[in-house]
């Protein structure tokens, strides 16, 4: 018998369970084809929950999530449920709880995905933002007074610690010695105006990085980075930022690379339990249609296997899901794959199936 991994699922709202499904299935077609197998235990989380019960994220269960070897996240949003009740309850609570410091983005363009960005292609698009995912204005610092007053005062602060912004740094580090591409790392910041937080974020990325002589270094401000994410990403290998700026260009950064129908996150504790999910939301509209693209989660299940070290199935995974990319749908778009979300995970799993 191989290895078995617990993997705590949460499905969450709207399309979430859908592409879940997905992800589940082309995951077990990997561990069967490499020797290990996934034990899934679901939680019923999100919205829908909080409607009838009003439970958000009970202590037991985020006790049971803390025990898992990795957790699976569909997506948290319900249009019924006032914004931020949910993503504070769960999301950030669990990323802040089981201390998940980094958030890893790969922006990588897939041969035979449209990217709006004219004159580019995968050769320009390859790289990855390491965001960090426990700090800065998602700290939750700052407060009001004299709410709704006309002298109303709304304060949101910035919490930046040198061991927060250390361990990220170095994980970036890590990260592009790894990659091994460019060798380049990349720090996305706004020294000019920002000049406590970045100051300490400049200071040691710059000391940290004496003990990577190997790795090129560069700074860009957070604005100019959105332009040279449009203009030449190409110049792009490894980009280090706060949480706030990692959060925007995040989202630039799926729709360069063609999408939210195929953009996936890593919440990652490398020390401890990391959560996957797809970067696009609950997308309601589209819920128990079976038209939405189950490509991001599936891709977030690679980054999973990545993580847990099955660094040979996570590579299965992400050539049949380039494949299905490369031969099989043309348009990405919800309703507009010609395949409904079971067929393209029955795609995926099915190259994964023919190659062995
Ligand atoms: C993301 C999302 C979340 C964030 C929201 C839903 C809290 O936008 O994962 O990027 O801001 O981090
Ligand atoms: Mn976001």
């Amino acid at each position: 018998m191989g290895k078995e991994y617990h993997i705590a699922v949460l499905p969450g709202d709207g399309t979430g369970p859908e592409v879940v499904a997905e992800g589940v299935k082309v995951l077990d077609m990997a561990a069967g084809k490499n020797g290990f197998s996934l034990k899934y235990t679901y939680y019923d989380l999100g919205g829908d929950k909080y409607l009838e019960t009003g439970e958000i994220l009970p202590d037991d269960v985020k006790e049971k999530l803390s025990k898992a070897d990795a957790i699976f996240l569909g997506a948290i949003g319900h249009p019924d449920v006032q914004p931020g009740i949910l993503e504070k309850g769960i999301l950030l609570n669990l990323r802040f709880s089981l201390d998940q410091y980094i958030n890893l983005r790969p922006v990588k363009l897939y041969d035979g995905v449209d990217t709006p960005v004219k004159d580019k292609g995968p050769a320009d698009i390859d790289f990855v933002v390491v965001r960090e995912n426990t700090e800065g204005l998602y700290a939750g610092a700052g407060g009001c007074l004299k709410q709704g007053t006309e002298d109303e005062v709304a304060v949101q602060e910035s919490i930046n610690t040198r061991k927060g912004v250390e361990r990220c740094i170095r994980y970036a580090f890590e990260c592009c010695r790894k990659r091994d591409r460019a060798k380049k790392l990349t720090l996305c910041g706004k020294t000019n105006v920002l000049t406590f937080a970045f100051d300490l974020w400049e200071r040691t990325f710059y000391e940290v990085g004496k003990e990577y002589p190997d790795i090129e270094t560069d700074y860009a401000h957070v604005d100019a980075t959105c332009m040279w994410m449009v203009k030449n990403p190409e110049w792009f290998d490894v980009i280090v930022t706060d949480n706030m700026f990692g959060d925007i260009i995040t989202d630039l950064g799926a729709m360069i690379q063609g999408g939210m129908g195929v953009a996936a996150g890593g919440n990652i504790n490398p020390e401890g339990v990391s959560m996957f999910e797809p970067i696009g939301g609950s997308a309601p509209k589209y819920t128990g249609q079976g038209i939405i693209n189950p490509i991001a989660a599936i891709m977030a299940g690679q980054l999973m296997l990545e993580t847990l070290g099955e660094d040979q199935a996570a590579a299965q995974v992400e050539e049949a899901a380039a494949k299905v990319l490369r031969e099989d749908i043309k348009d990405l778009g919800a309703g507009k794959m010609g395949y409904s979300t079971s067929e393209v995970g029955d795609l995926i799993a099915g190259y994964i199936n023919d190659k062995l």
